[in-house]
């Protein structure tokens, strides 16, 4: 568990002070993972260099575990830091080494006994499905082994930790998609909580529990995706769900308009079905569409209701934990 407290931290630059972080404050539940999104410049990295304890907060607390990582210094600091691998931002393998000799690095500066050592790395090549490289060097592997290995890298400590900055801003989608396995194996495989910065909603698509939405060094949304998601007036929605094109002339045709966010299988597959039989009412898709979030089946429709129990009909839907959002009808349906 990470959690992070009124988290400031300033740089002073050219013009004067720069403020990166302004009282961040944020939750990582153990074993999850949470996306760090937000614009350039909107302190994601400070905030991931600030949790790696690469970086002092001017002020602020920063929980691993239930330690207060910012208070530590000496050997406290240096075993703390262990607890936490870093993925740092672009390429950063060295290059005279091999992949297995990557991952080995921080074995040997841990002085892990050679044999012991070995079979490590191999456990790690092998989480990151990278056993048949062991011996290749950075120059002779793509963008997104080089980050496969980084990771393996990171984790070859044990670490509770895994902080990973933009760990796929350079890769064609399909590489992505190998780096974002690999994290959320870790995920899964070792219980590794992971904070992922990223400026790709895909990644938080893909992988993330929760997400941070960062701005002006501000935490201005967070939360689980999933909750997120339903909230209509939400960033995290606004990005992620399909949108809903305005068809004035569809919806003029029925009694209510409504916005429907439906999260997992069974609401999914049979919840507006089931509202229309139910209450006898004429239940019609205008718009939205479907979509996944990580393995969960996520939609998000515009519905028109026709029939006398419609609004019985919408608060049923919403009752059976459906985000319900009624819209006002389009200007030929208030004017007929
Ligand atoms: N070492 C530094 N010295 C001066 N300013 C910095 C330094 N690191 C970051 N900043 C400034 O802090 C702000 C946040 O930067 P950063 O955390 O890198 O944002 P992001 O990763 O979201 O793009 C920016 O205005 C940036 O210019
Ligand atoms: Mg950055």
């Amino acid at each position: 568990m990470i959690t992070v407290e009124n988290l400031t931290k300033s740089f002073s630059g050219r013009t004067g002070a720069v403020v990166a972080l302004d009282g961040v404050t944020l939750e990582v539940a153990a074993g999850t993972v949470c996306g760090v999104v937000g614009p350039s410049g909107s302190g994601k990295s400070t905030l991931a260099r600030c949790v790696a304890l690469l970086e002092r907060p001017d002020s602020g607390a920063i929980r691993v575990d239930g330690t207060d990582l910012v208070s530590l210094g000496g050997s406290a600091l240096r075993a703390a830091r262990r607890q936490i691998g870093v993925v740092p931002q672009g390429d950063s393998l060295l290059r005279q080494r091999t992949a297995a000799g990557n991952v080995a690095l921080p074995l040997e500066s841990a002085g892990v006994p050679g044999p012991q050592r070995r079979t490590r790395v191999g456990e790690l090549l092998d989480l990151v499905g990278l056993t048949d490289k062991a011996g290749s060097y950075p120059d002779q592997l793509s963008g997104g082994q080089r980050q496969r290995i980084a990771v393996a890298r990171a984790l070859a400590a044990n670490p509770s930790v895994l902080l990973a900055d933009e760990p796929t801003s350079a890769l064609d989608p399909e590489t992505t998609g190998s780096v974002l396995t690999v994290l959320d194996r870790a995920r899964a495989e070792l219980g590794v909580t992971v904070l992922v910065v990223t400026h790709d909603m895909g990644v938080v698509r893909r992988i993330c529990d929760d997400v941070a939405v960062l701005d002006h060094g501000r935490v201005i949304e967070h939360g689980k995706v999933l909750d997120l998601v339903a909230d209509a007036g939400s960033r995290t929605s606004g990005s992620l769900l399909p949108s809903v094109d305005q068809n004035p002339e569809a919806e003029s045709k029925y009694d209510r308009v409504a916005d429907v966010v439906l999260v997992g299988f069974a609401a999914v597959g049979a919840l507006l079905p089931e509202a229309a039989s139910r209450f006898g009412v004429e239940l019609g898709l205008l718009g939205g569409g479907l979509t996944r979030l990580g393995e969960t089946p996520v939609a998000r429709f515009r519905v028109g209701l026709t029939g006398e129990r419609s609004d019985s009909a919408l608060e049923w839907i919403s009752e059976a934990g459906a985000a319900v959002q009624r819209k006002p009808k389009g200007p030929q349906g208030v004017a007929a």
